[in-house]
């Protein structure tokens, strides 16, 4: 089972899955999913984010986090929180409300306080910092990096969120930050500067949203891991899929098992990457299809559940 081969095979580390709240009335889907020797982590893949738990300013709602976060206990499984500020997803009073920038900063804090403390104790990992970049390696633009820049607020979120739960490891998180390359060099200078001023920082997230047939070579993957680990932080793999152009053939899904195969081998190689998150787990819940017309089939069980060879690649690249 994946997360037992992960934990000890892998060297210490999980396998997770992300969930959504509205899965959870699924039997099936939710049989597998508290299995936690195939699954030691979950993440919610939206019901901790700002939109869900602050929809108006000082009006928090937790019910939705709750759930998962109650499903993660009782099934013994690690929780990885998602997440305290992004540009998506967002409350739109936040970017309607015109507010100056001492403002934002106390909205910023308030929110990240507030979620993150209520959260206390419960997690392993946050996501504080959601995607603050451009593939180009630019400073993505939404309220919060325009009014305040990048620094002022990625440093306000982490340290609101140090004081709210100083036991969850806090991370920034993104994609296309896989292997070398503009994105991840800007995510490696933020997080220097960010040591080098002492701000709370443990770990990047590296999402792993990737292409069957696209996917990097290990070898670049794991300098690109030992890149961010060397600056003594951690890495996680937090939203692994592998998308194909539909329809699914055999070569297609022996390809996918060749790259997952690589990307949980390369994590496997690297001490400081302490885990891999799948985004779900199954075809039948993937975000793809929604976003990118004609693709899918990115997960390692189809759409009843069954699994695909993709699964035996997971744990042929964290015995291996
Ligand atoms: O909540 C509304 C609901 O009220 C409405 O009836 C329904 C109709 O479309 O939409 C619901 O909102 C949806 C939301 O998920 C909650 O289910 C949005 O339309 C939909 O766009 C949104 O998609 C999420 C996406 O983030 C938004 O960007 C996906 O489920 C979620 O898996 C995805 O996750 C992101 C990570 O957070 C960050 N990294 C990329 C990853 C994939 O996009």
């Amino acid at each position: 089972k994946a997360n037992t081969v992960a934990k000890t095979l892998g060297g210490k580390k999980y396998f997770g899955s992300a969930t959504d709240n509205p899965e959870l009335t699924d039997t099936a889907y939710v049989a597998t999913l508290s299995d936690n020797t195939l699954f030691g982590q979950i993440t919610p893949g939206n019901s901790m984010k700002w939109d869900a738990t602050e929809p108006s300013r000082g009006v928090f709602t937790f019910a939705g986090g709750d759930a998962v976060a109650a499903l993660a206990k009782k099934n013994g499984q690690l929780l990885r929180g998602h997440n305290c500020v992004w540009y998506n997803q967002l409350a739109s009073w936040v970017t309607a409300g015109n507010f100056n920038a001492t403002t934002l900063t106390s909205i910023l804090q308030t929110h990240c306080g507030t979620v993150v403390s209520h959260y206390a104790g419960q997690m392993y990992s946050w996501d504080v910092v959601n995607e603050p970049f451009n593939d180009d390696g630019t400073v993505r633009s939404f309220v919060f990096s325009d009014a305040l820049g990048l620094t002022s607020y990625v440093t306000t979120a982490l340290v609101a969120a140090r004081a709210a739960d100083p036991a969850a490891k806090l991370y920034i998180n993104d994609y296309n930050i896989d292997s070398a390359g503009a994105k991840a060099t800007a995510m490696l200078n933020l997080v220097k500067s960010l040591k080098t001023a002492g701000t709370p920082i443990d770990g990047v997230g590296i999402q792993g949203h990737l292409i069957v047939g696209e996917v990097p070579s290990k070898a670049a993957l794991i300098a690109n891991y030992q890149a961010f680990t060397a600056l003594g932080i951690e890495i996680a793999i937090t939203e692994l899929d592998i998308r194909m152009t539909l329809p699914e053939t055999p070569a297609l899904l022996a390809q996918q098992q060749t790259d997952y195969n690589t990307v949980i081998s390369a994590c496997k190689a690297v001490v400081g990457c302490v885990g891999v998150t799948i985004w779900d787990y199954t075809d039948k819940y993937s975000w793809i299809p929604g976003v990118f017309t004609g693709q899918g089939a990115a997960l390692p069980w189809d759409d009843n559940l069954v699994r695909k060879p993709a699964y035996d690649g997971i744990i042929a690249g964290f015995t291996n």
